[in-house]
């Protein structure tokens, strides 16, 4: 039998180390990831890297700290270990120095890291000069952009001209979301009754992923988004693009058969398709096929997925507003046919 008192067994002792060992480089290589689109260590933009540099701030100043007191920690272990030889030490309470010394330093410090904090806030708060601006509106789920200016609506990627901020104004339609990409910036709360401001801006063309980030419901994590950083240019020719009339399909057409039932299966109730319906529930649709993926950016653009999805939506996104509408196969293919001419 064993003595409790006797030092643990090596086989368990070997275990523990092993499973410490394998933790330990499980978490180093998360951090080595090679493909990590939602990576905030890598800002893009004024204000991402503002923010970047306030966090190296603070993390080079709690790494110095942390250090310090280890290695403090540590000596004293060693240095004041019990010994045969050693008599009890003398027993002290309170020493007036010392106290004032822990309660001064740490107060330095947190003011050090204040003042540079309270200037990022302020400086990430200021309103932006000529910014695009957009209302963001957070849905049950999936993102929907009001271009104020240019008189646009899209749905869960974002266009926007690099070097130019984009003034993002987030409401919500529902519940409680929260908007992040996390290379262009900060994220907010997006809550119902109440409206909130970030900027957002990229400094190099590209495509920064984001997702809601606030538990909103089942699919919560299904509420993805991109934004496309464009040249200016690029970005003029989408916002022409968007303000385009909606296709009409020439008649006899597979396309024209699925505009007849995007308006008898009461689609129309749901979505707008400019110059054809007028429904807010669902996103716009009117240029619906210039996007690269749908529901709540969840999903590719392709024909294929448009016909899983219209085939049960809340099957393939669970608690997707959009209902199972009994399609028969032939009526998917006619309303993909439709959907593929909304460029
Ligand atoms: Cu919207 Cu989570």
């Amino acid at each position: 039998m064993l003595n409790p008192m006797s030092p643990t067994p090596p086989s368990r002792r070997h275990r523990r180390a092993l499973i410490v060992v394998v933790v330990g480089l499980g978490l180093l290589l998360a951090g080595c990831a090679q493909h990590a689109p939602q990576d905030t260590l890598r800002p893009e933009g004024p204000n991402a890297t503002k923010i970047n540099g306030l966090f190296d701030l603070v993390f080079w100043i709690a790494a110095g700290v942390f250090v310090l007191v280890e290695v403090g920690v540590v000596y004293l272990i060693v240095r004041y270990r019990h010994r045969d030889e050693n008599p009890e030490p003398v027993q002290v309470h309170g020493n007036t120095r010392l106290e004032i010394t822990w309660a001064v330093i740490p107060a330095l410090i947190l003011l050090g890291v204040a003042v540079p904090t309270f200037k990022t806030i302020f400086e990430l708060a200021k309103k932006p000069k000529d910014p695009i601006r957009v209302t963001v509106i957070g849905h049950q789920f999936w993102w929907e952009y009001q271009y104020t200016d240019l008189h646009v609506t899209a749905a869960n990627e974002l266009h926007m001209p690099v070097g130019r901020p984009v003034y993002l104004t987030l409401k919500s339609d529902d519940v409680i979301h929260s908007f992040w990409v996390p290379r262009l910036g900060g994220k907010h709360d997006v809550e119902p009754g109440r409206v909130s401001r970030i900027t957002y801006e990229a400094s190099h063309a590209g495509t920064y992923l984001g997702q809601c980030v606030e538990f909103c419901g089942l699919s919560h994590a299904n509420m993805r988004l991109r934004a496309f950083a464009q040249s200016p240019s690029d970005f003029d020719q989408w916002v022409s693009d968007q303000k385009t009339a909606a296709a009409t399909p020439a008649s006899g057409t597979q396309a024209a058969e699925g505009l007849t039932l995007f308006g008898a299966k009461g689609c129309t109730g749901c979505h707008t398709v400019e110059g054809v319906s007028t429904g807010k529930v669902g996103p716009n649709l009117t240029h619906l096929y210039s996007r690269t993926a749908f529901a709540g950016d969840t999903f590719d653009m392709t024909p294929d997925n448009l016909r899983m999805w219209l085939h049960d939506p809340p099957g393939v996104k669970p608690g997707s507003k959009m209902p199972n509408l009994g399609l028969s196969g032939s009526e998917i293919t006619n309303l993909v046919a439709y959907l593929e001419t909304l460029k």
